[in-house]
């Protein structure tokens, strides 16, 4: 089942009813649309090899946690690495990234001790009090977004709000002036397209390209900062020095920066833009909403739009050991899916997990943001972005609905990150 010539709507039904050992999860209709395929592994297959890839999928909430807290027997630290550029043979290909800086495993890619001697590094740069002085950057920059589609009475959300608000915040952050935003957006991408497993020779080529061109820009701003510190992100990361150590290398900051670039953009990005979508297929929230916008009820929606979001959808491990797991043996060395969506889902520990509720007595047990060590860097960040995001939103915008003639918006097929691809909405100016 499954083939190529299916139709997304028949490989969505053949999903529901086959044997659970036919479904192929990596159909790009199945990584666009989950939820029903996600309910059956964790009630049928809860550890279940996806023959092709060779990868387990771990898919109930109470093994998702587990596996997280548990670094020793599930490393972050991939032998052969999956991403597509770092295991390449093209000799073209590693020409190209050979004109780069070599990649360096550190948080998201390495476990304790290394990993925490990494995340020492970001700590100040992250700490409440520095993301507290963000605060007035944020709004500044979502009051900016929505001064220049307000008057039109609709957007493409995503890439009018949901995209520039994280995107400003980061580039700031990381020392580039405003006219550089478009290479970010430009890098991210590629780096996202690497992630996707989908990239044929071209695409790896460019994404190469990409990858070194990123490299020698941010060797120029580490440059600049460890010469002259300013209030940043970027300054703190590469002036750090722990326990009396050299500061970071320039490999080892690229790496920490690249991921602090992927990863605090596009997942951002994904929930602003879905909050948006929740909130106009779910009026009766809305409404509620509208009636208690106070700072409790604005968190609870960020709570809740992370959880029904996920963006950052599943992420590898690699197991140490052999390990035995429902009954499935679990060979050393096998790569794993710690599939922070579908635990967000889990009906075990969110009851009627599909009903996008703000008022869901355990809204911050979702695990959005991952568990344990690995824990994500930028939740806090996020968390700001978010909350203020909304806010602004709800104080100048109302009744946000579908714009006129737009189809439903569709779900990019990605085996790691997960969000709309376009969000074509319209809406009245409050009064
Ligand atoms: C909605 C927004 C976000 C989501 C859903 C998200 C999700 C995650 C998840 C699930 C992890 C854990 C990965 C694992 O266990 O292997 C993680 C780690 C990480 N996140 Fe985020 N993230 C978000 C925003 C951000 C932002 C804004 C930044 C930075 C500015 C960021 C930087 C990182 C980094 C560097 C790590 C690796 C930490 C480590 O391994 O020690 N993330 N994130």
């Amino acid at each position: 089942m499954q083939s190529d010539q299916a139709t997304e709507t028949e490989v969505l039904e053949a999903a529901k009813g086959c044997p659970i050992h036919q479904i192929n999860p990596m159909h790009p209709a199945l990584l666009k649309q989950p939820w029903g395929m996600n309910r059956r592994l964790r009630e049928e297959a809860p550890i279940f090899k996806d023959e092709a890839s060779g990868i387990y999928f771990v898919s109930r909430y109470e093994d998702v946690v587990k596996m997280a807290m548990d670094h020793q027997t599930f490393s972050s630290v991939m032998l052969n690495p999956t991403r597509a550029l770092a295991a390449t043979s093209d000799d073209e290909i590693k020409e190209v990234l050979a004109s780069g800086y070599p990649n360096v495993p550190t948080m998201l890619t390495q476990d304790p001790p290394l990993q925490r001697r990494y995340r020492k590094f970001v700590d100040n740069a992250f700490s409440p009090a520095s993301l507290k002085a963000l605060e007035p950057f944020i709004e500044a920059t979502a009051n900016d977004l929505i001064d220049a589609f307000i008057d039109r009475g609709e957007c493409e959300f995503l890439s009018e709000f949901g995209v520039p608000l994280p995107l400003r915040v980061i580039v700031n952050q990381l020392g580039a002036p405003v006219e550089d935003l478009h290479l970010f957006r430009r890098w991210t991408e590629a780096a996202i397209r690497n992630l996707s497993g989908q990239l044929d020779r071209d695409g790896l080529l460019q994404a190469a390209r990409e990858t070194v061109e990123f490299q020698h820009y941010f060797v120029e701003r580490i440059e600049e900062r460890r010469n002259a510190p300013q209030d940043d992100i970027l300054s703190k990361v590469v002036n750090a020095s722990i326990d009396g150590e050299q500061p970071l290398s320039h490999p080892e900051a690229l790496s920490m920066l690249q991921q602090i670039l992927v990863a605090g953009n596009e997942t951002t990005s994904s929930s602003l833009t879905e909050g948006i979508w929740l909130l106009i297929q779910n009026p009766d929230q809305y409404e509620l909403l509208k009636k208690d916008p106070s700072p409790q009820m604005i968190s609870n929606l960020v709570e809740e739009v992370l959880r029904i979001s996920s963006p950052s959808s599943n992420m590898f491990r690699r197991a140490v050991e052999e390990v035995e797991w429902h009954g499935v043996t679990i060979p050393k060395d096998a790569i794993l899916f710690a599939r922070f969506a579908s635990a967000n889902q889990d009906g075990a520990q969110f009851p009627n997990p599909e009903k996008f509720d703000l008022t869901r007595p355990n809204l911050k047990e979702q695990v959005a943001f991952g568990k344990g060590v690995h824990h994500c860097l930028g939740a806090a960040l996020s968390r700001r972005e978010m909350n203020i995001g909304f806010k602004i939103l709800l104080e100048r915008v109302e009744n946000f609905r579908l714009a006129d003639g737009a189809s439903e918006p569709e779900f990019a097929a990605n085996a790691l990150l997960h969000g709309l691809t376009r969000l074509d909405v319209a809406f009245d100016r409050v009064q």
